[in-house]
């Protein structure tokens, strides 16, 4: 039997400045569902891109001292590495400046011209260009648009017309018979209600008044109308009309915020229909985000830009915070903090803490073998019972509930973190069996919880599966089983807990490189010679809730019992690597001057604090040590400075007995 096919799309950001978090929320919806879709084994396709033709482009472009094209070739590279950064697995992503794509564009024009249903004329109106769009003054809140609340252009002009009421009752007929095309329902009432007002004006398809677009064939001087060129690029990503579009289109569901929700209910079936094309089955309108309760503004310079969020905290704690924060469908707000809260309490906390005390308990008594499954009870019962009926799962996303199917996973969640408390295995040593059971049957749910949140954490997703020695299932995986088997893996952290007592500086701040070094101090636990070389220490470090074990070049320097129980300072976030058979988790740092070496001085502060500069965050991702090298850091007057800025912690000021301009490394 062939998969059954589930297209779905994005709307196409205007490139005109930098993406925001308006713009990844939308994908980050997206990629929930073309990933769900994937594990029920449907053949999908997901289509995002960019929409780079109009005069907004082309008036931004030539402010920045570029052409269109220059101009939209940066900055659709900024929206892909949107995309690549929080994970989106979009299957091709569409620039309307591409061949393909102006093709498409100007074959349904031409179909809709060949049929009578566009005429030239002249058109006088009043202009926003930030809609793209021509209003009427009844349309307009004192001569404003309501949308970009300033004064639209009086523009008159020789167009096209696209007699777009001719289909204004068959549009009409079908939001009324298929109650799922317009969705959430209040917009679908709104479109209906708006629709049956009044009788639809012809729409201008066409502009002379701009040339940054797709110049009509038989009429060089009209370039084609933005919306009519950026609707039709869900069918030239498709290819349109070969056999690949045959077997994607219709869509089976098109996201797109609550603003363009009449060019995608109105315009779009008219043109479809125009083609003779059938409809999508849904187009689905989100609501907006505001960022600190403030609608996103430059002036307010509140944007808040999604790749430098997912440089700070990663990809997965930001989807996390959008798709369960946000009631779908509805606005909703995006804070730093709500991010971090979630972070810490349903990401670290429940999800984290569940994988690393499994893991740890499977390594301390089953020497990291996952063991097998005894006798169960009616806790084990239980917890089976707790897993989520993927129905229901099913019911809640094609409801358009997605913040409830997250809800609805992290219950189940919950459930395994209690059993972990309920059935207490380490106090179950002394009964091999029922301490098999217990762990077995933790693995088991980390399995399945592996799969389920891949469409919202796909990243944590495929590390918890490869934590507890398995490959990420499918949905028919998502069953209670005895026969997993296999060895977990060294416990590695999923989720860092976010301290909140340190300063939290906006993500939109510009990035200074030293935000990347993740500095925390440590008391020195332990010092033992290298076993295989002559200058280096093995080091246990304890920097507050873990240890870390680390291997220093200090032996020349320094005897065991000058360093054990100093505060130091070390590398949190660097990738642990292999000196001489040892495995380094980090780096402790320490300064050079005229053949003195010291350790950083770190004795005001408790293990665990974190290092930072004024105005830097601290980022968790894992740095190489060229990485570290690029970051100068040096002293003055016993500080050690980065720049001016000297390093500290909640509890003080960072300190080195050297002279002034030391090097630390
Ligand atoms: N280029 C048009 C869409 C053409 S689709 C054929 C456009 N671009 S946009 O860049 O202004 O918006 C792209 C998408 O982001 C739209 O769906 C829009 O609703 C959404 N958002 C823009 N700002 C947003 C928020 N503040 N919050 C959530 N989504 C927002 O419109």
């Amino acid at each position: 039997m062939p998969k059954q096919t589930y297209y779905i799309t994005t709307a196409i950001d205007y490139p005109n400045a930098k993406p925001h978090i308006g713009h990844a929320y939308e994908k980050i919806i997206a990629d929930v569902y073309a990933r769900w879709h994937e594990l029920l084994g449907n053949d999908v396709f997901f289509l995002t891109g960019v929409d780079e033709h109009g005069q907004k482009i082309e008036k931004t472009a030539t402010a920045a001292g570029k052409r269109p094209k220059e101009f939209c070739d940066e900055m659709a590279l900024h929206f892909q590495e949107m995309c690549k950064k929080l994970n989106i697995c979009n299957n091709d992503f569409i620039r309307t400046t591409e061949k393909r794509h102006t093709k498409t564009a100007l074959d349904i024009f031409q179909k809709a011209f060949d049929k009578g249903l566009i005429y030239k004329g002249t058109y006088t109106g009043l202009y926003c260009t930030g809609c793209e769009a021509y209003y009427t003054e009844k349309d307009l809140d004192n001569g404003n648009c309501t949308i970009h609340k300033r004064p639209c252009e009086k523009l008159s002009e020789e167009n096209y017309f696209f007699k777009i009421g001719t289909f204004q009752e068959k549009i009409i007929k079908h939001i009324e018979t298929h109650p799922g095309f317009v969705q959430p329902e209040s917009r679908r009432n709104e479109i209906l209600f708006r629709l049956k007002k009044e009788p639809l004006a012809d729409l201008s398809v066409s502009r002379t008044s701009i040339s940054w677009g797709i110049p009509l064939p038989f009429d060089k001087k009209h370039v084609l109308y933005v919306w009519f060129d950026a609707l039709t690029n869900y069918l030239s990503g498709i290819s349109y009309p070969t056999k690949k579009f045959q077997k994607y289109w219709p869509a089976q569901l098109q996201l797109i915020g609550k603003d363009i929700i009449w060019f995608h209910t109105v315009i779009w079936p008219a043109i479809l229909m125009a083609a003779e094309l059938p409809l999508p089955k849904t187009v689905f309108a989100h609501g907006f985000l505001t960022v600190n309760g403030e609608k996103m503004s430059k002036s307010l310079g509140n944007i808040i830009d999604p790749i430098s969020v997912v440089n700070t905290y990663g990809a997965d704690p930001l989807r996390f915070v959008l798709l369960r924060d946000v009631s779908a469908g509805e606005d909703g707000d995006f804070s730093e903090k709500a991010l971090i809260d979630r972070n810490n309490t349903e990401l670290a906390d429940a999800l984290g803490n569940l994988l690393q005390r499994t893991n740890v308990m499977v390594q301390k008594y089953f020497n990291g073998n996952i063991p097998v499954c005894g006798k169960q009870t009616d806790k084990e019962k239980q917890l089976e019972e707790a897993i989520p009926e993927i129905s229901k799962l099913s019911e809640l996303l094609n409801g358009y509930r997605w913040n409830q199917f997250v809800e609805h996973i992290w219950h189940y969640i919950h459930k395994c973190n209690k059993y972990i408390n309920d059935t207490e295995p380490w106090k179950q040593s002394n009964d091999a069996e029922r301490l098999a059971t217990i762990l077995y049957n933790l693995v088991e749910h980390l399995r399945i919880i592996s799969i389920l949140v891949y469409p919202i954490i796909p990243e944590s997703s495929e590390s918890i599966a490869a934590q507890i020695g398995q490959k990420r299932g499918t949905i028919k995986n998502v069953k209670f089983t005895k026969k997993t088997t296999g060895m977990v893996s060294s416990p590695k952290i999923l989720f860092r807990k976010i301290e909140t007592d340190k300063p939290q500086e906006p993500a939109h701040k510009p990035e200074d490189p030293f935000g990347a070094l993740n500095l925390k101090v440590a008391s020195v636990e332990k010092v033992e010679p290298h076993p295989n070389a002559d200058k280096l220490y093995v080091v246990t470090l304890n920097a507050g809730n873990e240890k870390r074990t680390l291997v220093a070049g200090l032996k020349q320097y320094y005897t065991p019992e000058q360093l054990v129980g100093k505060h130091i300072i070390f590398i949190s976030n660097l990738k642990p690597a292999q000196l001489r058979g040892v495995t380094s988790q980090g780096m402790m740092l320490a300064g050079e001057k005229n053949g003195v070496v010291k350790v950083l001085d770190a004795s005001i502060a408790q293990p665990g604090e974190q290092v930072f500069i004024d105005g830097v965050t601290a980022h968790t991702a894992q740095i190489t040590i060229d990485d570290f090298m690029k970051i100068k850091l040096t002293t003055k007057n016993k500080h050690v400075v980065y720049g001016e800025k000297p390093l500290k912690t909640k509890s003080g000021i960072i300190t080195v007995d050297l002279e002034d301009n030391a090097t630390i490394r």
